[in-house]
């Protein structure tokens, strides 16, 4: 039996009657855009993240994009970004005619090097051809990024700070839900996200109630008091009441599954410890992970590649080129990101879900320990 990397059919299994019903809910409630349900979803997310508002919307890439619109953020502005990310989280920086600038990430967390932020920010001061505006962390693989060395940076330099936590909706770091982090934050429902619907969707965080306001606009091509009075630009980003319907299931056992994805965690990063060729993630002191990924680090992840394969066992690389280095993204400003460049060459992530039972994964962890060698 071949292993599935993310098993999204043992959750379906699970809660296949329970969605089914909400499914069949939604579509008899005939309100099948911005029904009910979607409302009802996002005050339960709010609650969950202790915010005051949660905005739903299409997709995580839409989520990000319309905070910076929201901001104003455009042309001669200047975003940080994580070099090491996917694609979204500079896009949408592009996207609104603003200019991604590229910092490097740390080398065990694989999320934002404060250090590397410090100096890019000064580097755009210093030329004076943009006006730096935000910072948007990225919560990497599940984890939170090192808000707390963030935080006083994005005060001082009067920035706004955006969260990407598209990977890591339900991680923490002090006790803090990233969706609670920064003057907004935004999520996806990819299906293969650790929260993910069976579809597209994503949904923004905001305590500021302006912002709300305005997030919400913006989303229904920025419509005022009613639907056809449309007092600025906006977009069509709405959430399916039918993904709302499926979301609201998940989410009940949603902090069951983020307990299982730990205890996965802790058995690989265990196991790998015994290992001096593979470099199990870190994660920092008072974070929790929602191991959207479990990514390690070996000196020939082709071979590891290749021996896993043969054995049934599949692996991703996330992510073998640097956002810097992208041919659609290279004209864009950095000083250099030599630690993204590096660690491009050496992670693979290993299969991981809730639903991963014991005897599979010690398969997974010899497999990779005969390959890596110890
Ligand atoms: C870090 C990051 N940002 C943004 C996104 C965009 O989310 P979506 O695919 O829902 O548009 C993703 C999703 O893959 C992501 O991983």
């Amino acid at each position: 039996m071949p292993i599935p990397f993310i098993d999204l059919q043992a959750q379906r299994r699970r809660i296949a009657s329970e969605v089914e019903r909400a499914v069949t809910a939604a579509v008899a409630g005939g309100q099948w855009i911005m029904g009910p349900q979607v409302r009802a979803l996002e005050e339960q997310l709010a609650e969950y993240a202790g915010v005051k508002h949660c905005v739903a919307c299409a997709n995580g890439t839409d989520a990000l994009m319309i905070v910076l619109r929201a901001w104003n953020i455009g042309p001669g502005d200047a975003v940080f970004v994580p070099a090491f990310t996917f694609a979204a989280s500079a896009e949408v920086v592009a996207l609104v005619g603003a200019t991604p600038v590229f910092v490097d990430v740390l080398e065990d967390t694989y999320n934002i090097d404060a250090h590397s932020l410090e100096t890019e920010i000064a580097t755009v001061r210093r030329e004076g051809k943009l006006t730096p505006r935000a910072v948007m962390p990225v919560d990497l693989f599940g984890q939170p990024a090192d808000y707390r060395a963030i935080e006083p940076i994005v005060a001082h330099e009067r920035l706004k700070l955006l969260v990407d936590t598209a990977q890591a909706f339900g991680a923490t770091l002090d006790g803090r839900q990233t969706a609670a982090i920064g003057d907004a934050a935004a999520t996806s429902f990819f299906p293969a996200k650790p929260l993910g619907c069976y579809g597209d969707g994503g949904a923004t965080f905001t305590d500021d109630d302006g912002l709300a306001e305005l997030l919400r606009s913006i989303r229904v091509h920025g419509q005022g008091s009613d639907k056809y009075e449309n007092v600025r630009i906006g977009v069509n980003s709405r959430l399916d009441t039918i993904q709302a319907a499926i979301l609201i299931e998940k989410l009940k056992i949603f902090p069951e599954e983020l307990e299982a994805r730990e205890r996965i965690a802790r058995r690989y990063t265990e196991a790998f410890r015994r290992s001096n060729r593979v470099r199990p993630p870190h994660v920092i002191a008072g974070a929790q992970s929602t191991w959207a990924q479990y990514t390690i680090q070996v000196p020939d992840r082709d071979k590891l590649h290749r021996d896993l394969k043969a054995l049934g066992i599949p692996t991703a690389i996330y992510y073998s080129t640097p956002l810097s280095h992208q041919k659609g993204y290279a004209h864009f400003p950095s000083a250099g990101t030599p630690v993204s460049d590096r660690i491009s060459k050496h992670v693979i992530s290993l299969p991981m879900h809730p639903y991963l039972d014991e005897a599979t994964q010690a398969r997974i962890v010899e497999a990779v320990l005969e390959s890596a060698g110890s």
